[in-house]
């Protein structure tokens, strides 16, 4: 790796002649007291962000190679088989931002077609941010990466030498799934404001459909699901110097057709009084912590949400068993 240089901007390192990374140095956060906020309630609750430790990134990533698990090789061969339309739709020259953007392999899938003025992964590790930045630009050294180190729900800023372009933020993932309506609303809104009336928003939404084959994506007959959903008792036991069993709770998911969404649940197969962070969280046997929600749309019900948002619907991609969807939505 190059030894990056301080630029004039405080924030900002050059990494590579191709990748600039600007770090916000977004708050760890003392999350103490709202994960016991949660375990608190009546329905105890966990956000799903708590998953991704470095066992919980490793197992999701187990789930997104298993057969039941469609969500992931199905928008991968969405955004491979429509790389050239959905790119259009983007409008070559964009400026490309990913919250999130992991190790952004599915921004890979896009970056030749859609030759965007600059790619801007945004995401909440600096490390790994960092690595994949330049890595990508390695990769394609005629890419300007402009990386930024930030939750991208707080206020952020771009680099200072940001490249023109229309702004199209990607979502890849049926990451919105994870938030109830009103919350998914809240994001979408945030995004339009993000990328103005000229913008637009690529998003991969999972599709409403049988509960047969949604149950057996979320049931996987390896258990690696319920290994990701006990899992998260680690995670607690680490953030909250807690005494979880992992093993005293099984894994329970099921698709609830009146709300479209996969519930998670962990349930308690015994009585149990678990010392938490000085408090105790007391289980009746076949209570439940609910560890993830994962929304499901039709394509009605999408299009509704965006346009609440103030986003149109212009186009959708799905694959032909009609999965999966991605969808090109403009600032109106
Ligand atoms: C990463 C939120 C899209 O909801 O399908 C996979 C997480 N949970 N199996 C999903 C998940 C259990 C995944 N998302």
């Amino acid at each position: 790796m190059n030894k990056p240089e301080q630029s004039t901007d405080s924030h900002t390192l050059t990494a590579a002649g191709n990748v600039s990374f600007r770090n916000e140095h977004p708050a760890a956060g003392d999350n103490r007291e709202e994960v016991l906020a949660g375990l608190q309630q009546a329905q105890k609750v966990i956000n799903p962000k708590y998953f991704y430790d470095k066992k919980g990134s490793q197992l999701f990533d187990r789930i997104t190679r298993l057969p039941e698990y469609y969500p992931t090789r199905t928008e991968i061969e969405i955004l491979t088989r429509h790389g050239q339309e959905i790119s259009e739709a983007c409008e070559k020259g964009c400026l490309f931002i990913e919250p999130g953007s992991g190790s952004c392999e599915k921004a890979r899938l896009l970056l030749n077609d859609l030759q965007p003025s600059a790619y801007v992964p945004v995401d909440i590790s600096a490390d790994f941010l960092l690595q994949a930045a330049i890595q990508l630009g390695k990769e394609y050294p005629w890419l300007a990466v402009r990386a930024v180190c930030a939750d991208f729900n707080n206020s952020w800023s771009f680099v200072d030498d940001l490249p023109a372009g229309k702004r199209v933020v990607f979502y890849p993932g049926s990451t919105i799934g994870n938030l109830e309506p009103d919350n998914a609303l809240r994001f979408l809104k945030r995004v339009r404001a993000m990328v103005g009336t000229e913008g637009g928003v690529l998003i991969g939404v999972d599709l409403h459909k049988s509960s047969t084959r949604l149950n057996a994506a979320y049931n996987d007959a390896q258990g690696i699901t319920a290994e990701f959903n006990r899992n998260v008792l680690s995670c607690l036991n680490g953030l909250l110097d807690a005494e979880f069993d992992p093993e005293t709770f099984a894994h329970h998911a099921f698709y609830n057709n009146e709300k479209r969404r996969i519930e998670m649940h962990l349930v308690s197969e015994k009585a149990q009084t678990v010392r938490c962070n000085g408090s105790h969280i007391e289980f009746d046997e076949g209570e439940t912590i609910h560890t993830e929600n994962s929304y499901k749309y039709t394509l009605e019900e999408f299009t509704a949400l965006a346009a609440k948002a103030g986003l149109r619907l212009e186009r959708s991609w799905l694959d032909d068993e009609e999965l999966f969807s991605v969808h090109y939505l403009s600032a109106t």
